[in-house]
């Protein structure tokens, strides 16, 4: 099968002109100017763009966590994903108590098996480290699971201690691997957090106010410089504030492989939502900062000291006694209502999959806070590279498998629950305009969504061997 997509303006992260794209089966096959190809199904482009389909790193699908899990599966998550102009995500594959890396990866595949619509890959994260586990990760990069995931926060349930993080950081130096961290000083969190309660402090505000900036920048200051003795490449996930940008621009400075994200949350909300009356629905950690950190992440953005913006979607009901209909079936699952009298008992995790790049289409290129260019970048080149996918994904070259995009510039849609389709009782951008949206989303050359049409198939879906991760960006 053939399709010929005739004028659109192709972007890359370094280049967009007008020209034809040829897509052979799964593949882009060639790309120039007044291509023909008597079989292939013609599309006509003009006045569209046609971008690389976006891959989030950072996501939770089907995970358990507070009590209660996410509400979004490798299918549901996925339809968001695609109908949104996201064709490729890596998941945390988390670790239970005792359990070996390969038992973690091989319940992931039993999750994701089946379900998945879009092609995925998974990190591994680390929460139970024997030496039989440390002795068991070089395999796991050979194996195509190729990045480390360490949890300084979450104590008593998944943080690890600094003997954990470095002995992974030496191991993962020596086999090649990149090693992530969710960095806040969860010690420290905890003192907070039981005095608040001590104190009757138990609203929403107060989840924000026991993870302050501070906590965060200590703890990722601690990444980078272990990272440095270990010799070991380091990616901060969602980096929320300036004084934890500082770090990585400092451990950069001098020279280390620091890499950073943060997610489009940080990018548009702050701790002010959490004092509204459904402040729970913006609870994840680390928290919403302020007007000032917006201001410093975008800079971080357009400097490259943060290499990419994902979502760390992780979706909860703001109430999950009421049931929601999904592809025509009731769904419910306990949310964030646990903590309707004590901000410590909230799941921590904000939706985001479906979000992500029609927001920044709108709010982020639009609103002039980067280029076209730096968006496919830092929503779609730079995490294919960083995590070992590239040129195989991220990008529009000739023999790059055939994620494409066809975006419209001039579409209108109200963002909201329906428009992100995540399986979810609320959405953060609810009334959101956005001009500029998908027509048509392809991966590896099917055509998934073709307007309001899902042609998604479960198990279509493919799991994605990855290579170690590329330069430091
Ligand atoms: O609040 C968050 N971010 N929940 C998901 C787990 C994590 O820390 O990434
Ligand atoms: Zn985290
Ligand atoms: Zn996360």
């Amino acid at each position: 099968m053939k399709t010929l997509i005739k004028n659109g303006a192709l972007v890359t992260a370094t280049e967009s002109y007008v020209a034809d794209l040829l897509i052979d089966g799964e593949r882009i096959a060639l790309m120039g100017l007044n291509l023909t190809a008597g079989d292939a199904l013609v599309v006509d482009a003009a006045g569209k763009y046609v971008l690389p389909g976006g891959i989030d790193v950072h996501t939770h699908l089907d995970v358990p966590f507070g009590g209660t899990r996410v509400s979004d599966d490798f299918y549901t998550g996925h339809k968001a994903a695609a109908f949104n102009g996201t064709t490729c995500h890596v998941d945390f594959a988390r670790q239970d108590k005792g359990e070996s890396l390969h038992q973690t990866i091989e319940r992931w595949h039993r999750m994701a098996d089946g379900k998945a619509v879009i092609d995925y890959g998974f990190h591994l994260a680390i929460t139970d480290l024997s030496d039989t586990v440390l002795d068991e990760i070089p395999s796991m990069g050979k194996e195509g699971v190729t990045s480390l995931k360490l949890f300084m926060a979450y104590k008593g349930f998944i943080q690890v201690d600094d003997t954990t993080l470095f002995k992974t950081m030496l191991k993962a130096a020596d086999a090649g691997m990149l090693v992530m961290v969710h960095a806040e000083n969860g010690d420290a969190i905890d003192v907070l957090v039981k005095d608040a309660i001590a104190k009757g402090r138990l609203t929403p505000e107060w989840h924000a106010l026991t993870r302050p900036a501070w906590i965060e920048a200590e703890a990722t200051m601690r990444a980078v410089a272990l990272a440095a003795v270990a010799g070991a490449t380091l990616y901060v996930v969602h980096v929320t504030n300036h004084l934890a940008v500082d770090q990585i621009a400092y451990g950069r400075r001098h020279g280390l492989n620091v890499m950073g994200e943060t997610c489009v949350q940080y990018l548009y909300f702050t701790i002010d939502e959490l004092r509204r009356p459904d402040g729970a629905k913006w609870v994840c950690s680390p928290p919403l900062r302020t007007g000032a950190d917006q201001a410093a992440l975008w800079e971080a953005v357009r400097q490259n000291t943060l290499q990419v913006i994902s979502t760390d979607h992780s979706p909860f009901f703001f109430d999950g006694a009421k049931e929601i209909e999904y592809e025509g079936q009731k769904f419910k699952l306990p949310g964030k209502e646990l903590g309707k009298d004590d901000f410590s008992k909230i799941p921590n995790g904000i939706p985001g999959i479906g979000d992500r790049m029609p927001i920044l289409w709108t709010y982020g290129v639009g609103k002039g806070h980067l280029t076209l260019n730096r968006l496919v970048e830092v929503c779609c080149t730079n995490p294919a590279k960083i995590f070992g996918l590239y040129p195989r994904k991220g990008t529009l070259a000739v023999g790059s498998d055939a994620d494409i995009v066809i975006w419209d510039p001039n579409l209108k849609k109200t963002m909201g629950v329906k428009t992100s389709r995540h399986r979810l009782d609320y959405n953060l951008y609810e009334g959101w305009e956005v001009v500029g949206y998908p027509e048509k989303v392809y991966v590896r050359g099917n055509l998934l969504v073709d307007g309001e049409t899902w042609n998604g198939e479960p198990g279509g879906g493919q799991w994605l061997k990855r290579t170690a991760h590329g330069p430091v960006l």
